[in-house]
């Protein structure tokens, strides 16, 4: 079997212009914009049925026949995906939700969502025989890239911004990458790696400029379309940086409609959800623009949704006008406010990202875009212990030496 038919990629379609691309080969950008990996459906459909899910490893490569996959002696993982999709009553009560869920990608591998993406790209890089990849990263992506190239055994290159959380710097040394701070924002990083990559021979990890990070982040949708039995909830909150989660869901729904596997024809509505320190994607939805102006003077502490441009800026508007749903910008000074009631409501190890959404969600309910009835899904897209400096508080002591005050305790 030759590779191609041992997937039921169809084709590669490049976003901007829909031009069909061969599948097969490596493949970057087309027109400087993103492309999309595109399958037989009709194949899948007669191939399989959801219910030959059951029974499947509990990771995102049960979802075999909907990804990428060419040879399976080529796939790098840790076991990832099938991440807990937990019911948030307290938190829920907290904002005036009857019925809030958290799908927690902080217990992924690396502590956040960009496992997913990561496994797939270098599985990709992998299957054709890449050696070395590079990336600009916010944080998470460069701790997943590094991870998974060394589990490849490829060289990998990151480049972040100085101010990137401590621990994101760490854990990609410690994972064998070689790491630089960059004194700009992770499109000066960018900028870095694109040159590079012509001298150095790097292959190029960058979100959305390679097509297989959307497919990763794809099975956040197929898993939470699994997980509440086929039926889509109402109102899904995302924290947006260069978009691929958001993008990637909202192509699984369609591919899940298109197989017939869903319960009935409801489709979530898909909320992007900023920093008002660094909010392009807001603004331009707001002033109904196709593409988004770059963010000037970008700020946040959650550093993942601080990108002040993205390749696939037009992707995301697109799916959240299709669904109905909205891009929203929240106070960057109340962020660690959100992450706290979230983390100590309900346990969850909340992100500062995750935190702005649930800033998001509040503003949504006081201002009727969403009911207190509605099932509403928080994306925690990775783990609060990733971010000591968002975590940092004044801690009291005790004398062991001296009698304590219980009154005070
Ligand atoms: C924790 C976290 N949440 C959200 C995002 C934004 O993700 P996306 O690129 O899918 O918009 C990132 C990206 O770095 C992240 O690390």
């Amino acid at each position: 079997m030759s590779i191609a038919q041992s997937s039921f990629v169809s084709h590669l379609e490049g976003a901007i212009d829909g031009s069909h691309l061969e599948p097969n080969v490596v493949q970057t950008l087309h027109e400087g914009r993103p492309i999309w990996v595109r399958y037989d459906l009709e194949a899948v459909g007669r191939a399989m049925d959801r219910s030959d899910l059951i029974g499947r490893p509990s990771s995102l490569w049960r979802y075999k026949e909907l990804l990428p996959v060419f040879d399976d002696s080529k796939i790098v993982s840790f076991g990832e995906g099938m991440s807990p999709l937990l019911a948030s009553p307290r938190l829920g009560a907290s904002l005036g939700l009857n019925d809030l869920w958290v799908k927690d990608e902080s217990q992924l591998p690396t502590g956040s969502f960009k496992s997913r993406g990561m496994a797939m790209a270098v599985t990709m890089a992998n299957h054709f025989g890449i050696s070395s990849v590079a990336l600009p990263t916010a944080g998470n992506a460069g701790g997943a890239a590094a991870a998974y190239a060394a589990r490849a055994g490829m060289s990998c290159y990151v480049f972040m911004p100085e101010d990137t959380p401590i621990i994101n710097q760490y854990e990609a040394i410690a994972y064998g990458a070689k790491a630089y701070r960059v004194n700009g924002l992770i499109n000066d990083c960018g900028r870095i790696v694109n040159e590079g990559k012509q001298i150095m021979g790097w292959f190029d990890l960058s979100t959305l400029k390679e097509p297989y990070r959307i497919e990763g982040k794809k099975t956040m949708g197929l898993e939470l379309a699994e997980q509440f039995n086929w039926e889509l909830p109402d109102a899904i909150f995302y924290p947006t940086g260069g978009g691929t989660g958001l993008i990637g869901m909202w192509k699984a729904f369609q591919e899940l409609a298109a197989l017939g596997w869903l319960e009935n024809d409801k489709m979530p509505r898909m909320f992007s959800v900023q920093s008002l320190g660094c909010a392009p994607i807001v603004e331009a939805f707001n002033n109904k623009e196709k593409h988004a102006t770059p963010c000037v003077n970008a700020h946040s502490i959650a550093s993942g949704i601080r990108v002040p441009a993205a390749v696939g800026d037009f992707m995301i508007l697109d799916a959240v006008r299709q669904s109905g749903g909205s891009a929203i910008g929240v106070e960057e000074e109340r962020i660690g406010e959100w992450l706290r009631l979230g983390m100590s409501r309900e346990g969850i190890s909340i992100c500062p990202e995750t935190g702005a959404c649930i800033g998001a969600v509040e503003k949504c309910l006081e201002d009727g875009i969403i009911s207190a009835s509605d099932r509403v899904v928080i994306f925690n897209t990775g783990a609060a212990q990733k971010y000591s400096e968002a975590l940092e508080c004044e801690i009291p002591s005790v004398d062991k030496d001296n009698p304590i005050d219980w009154a005070t305790i």
